[in-house]
């Protein structure tokens, strides 16, 4: 199947199960309780923000590439990606250096929550900082959030959000802004950047998570899985759901489109979809030297298909990680359960109060899931 047919079914699937699921979860309300207590305290490090810039030589177009054959009937936004794509570095507006407590002691910092998020995406920062993204202490190790963001392209708008993203992290310390323009195909060189900082701030992080403001992670299961892992981060583990066998779509009205112009190759190392993935921090490093040399490619998750595979490492599937959905068994009800969710690693394209629906109710103390197995193996 394509990729585009994918992403249509994902809605399909998606819509239909979430609106199907929340009336379930409301029903049930006289069963919900108070969260806090299944919730650990956060811990306390607190992390500075500082807004210093480094400065760094602004970027000059490549005015060459309009020379390519069949440059000018090009996408706007292929256009620029063209002219830019040779920039890999800009300005840190916004930083938190002691996020994992500096270098030495970011080996503390068993799981990195590193999630992009558009500027403008305040409610679903929210949502994620009361519910799955809590900084917080679980099953005796520390999880730390970052939000990863650019600028609005509209100099207005821009001025007014950049007050909001720090007003933000003034108070909750969980953001990282550049200085470039945060648009879809710009999302490979705020990957790459992330990698760079990382390198730089929290060098022993032991896992990273790297995914979307509109997934559900169930950041408990994510942890037990964790840490069951032999190695503690410093072996290679790159997991999510695999993609492999496709290659560019070349469909001018996609929001994939990849012309000739950007690659040549019709097809695609293997790579997991963007909305989540799990790496440790050994393979987050070989990510970062494996960039240094290969060429922004305008899809981020297939960017990084590109850099394992130019390492010789391969990325990985877990059935828990759903990008595309949670297929629907043939048993209706039973298939809305929050058991599914409270199996489940990741899923992608839930809305903020679905978040925090979803949280509420696979937190119940007195949610009962039997049959484990049977769920891993129906998906
Ligand atoms: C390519 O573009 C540059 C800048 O516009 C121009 O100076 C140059 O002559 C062009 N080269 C070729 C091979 O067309
Ligand atoms: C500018 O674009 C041309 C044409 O694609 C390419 O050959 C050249 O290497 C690019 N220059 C830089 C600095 O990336
Ligand atoms: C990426 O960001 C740079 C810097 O702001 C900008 O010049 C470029 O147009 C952006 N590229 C895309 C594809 O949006």
């Amino acid at each position: 199947m394509s990729r585009r047919w994918c992403r249509k079914l994902e809605v399909a699937i998606l819509s239909f199960a979430g609106f199907t699921g929340l009336l379930f979860l409301l029903q049930n309300e006289k069963s919900r309780h108070d969260l806090k207590e299944a919730i650990e305290i956060s811990s306390p490090i607190r992390p500075i923000v500082t807004e210093h810039p480094k400065p760094i030589a602004e970027c000059r177009e490549n005015v060459s590439v309009a020379n390519l054959s069949g440059f000018a009937e090009l996408p706007d936004h292929i256009k620029n990606f063209l002219r830019y794509k040779h920039c890999k570095e800009f300005p840190l507006l916004l930083d938190v250096p002691e996020k994992c407590g500096g270098p030495d002691k970011s080996y503390d910092v068993f799981l990195l929550l590193a999630i992009k998020s558009s500027p403008g995406n305040y409610e679903r920062r929210e949502i994620i900082r009361k519910t799955w993204g809590q900084e917080r202490m679980y099953a005796g190790v520390h999880i730390r959030r970052l939000f990863l963001s650019g600028q609005v392209a509209n100099a207005r708008e821009a001025r007014k959000i950049n007050q909001l993203l720090k007003a933000e992290t003034e108070e909750n310390g969980d953001i990282l802004q550049w200085d470039f323009h945060d648009s879809f195909f710009n999302l490979t060189l705020k990957q790459v950047l992330f990698h760079s900082w990382m390198e730089a701030r929290c060098p022993g992080v032991r896992f990273v998570f790297n995914g979307d403001d509109d997934v559900f992670a169930n950041t408990d299961n994510i942890i037990h899985y964790l840490l069951d892992i032999p190695g503690a981060g410093d072996e290679h583990l790159f997991v999510g759901q695999l993609i492999s066998n496709v290659g560019p779509i070349r469909e001018k009205w996609s929001k994939y489109y990849v012309p000739e112009q950007v690659t040549a190759s019709n097809s695609y190392p293997p790579y997991c979809g963007g909305g989540g993935v799990l790496m440790s921090g050994y393979t987050s490093r070989t990510i970062y030297k494996e960039s240094q040399g290969i060429e922004l490619f305008p899809i981020d998750d297939v960017y990084l298909g590109m850099c394992l595979q130019k390492a010789g490492l391969a990325p990985a599937s877990h059935s828990g990680i759903r990008t595309v959905g949670v297929r629907v068994p043939s048993s209706k009800l039973e298939s809305f359960d929050p058991c599914y969710y409270k199996e489940l690693l990741l899923v992608h394209r839930f809305v903020p109060y679905e978040m925090l629906v979803m949280w509420r109710a696979i937190n119940q103390p007195n949610l009962i899931c039997g049959k484990r197995l049977e769920v891993y193996q129906r998906l």
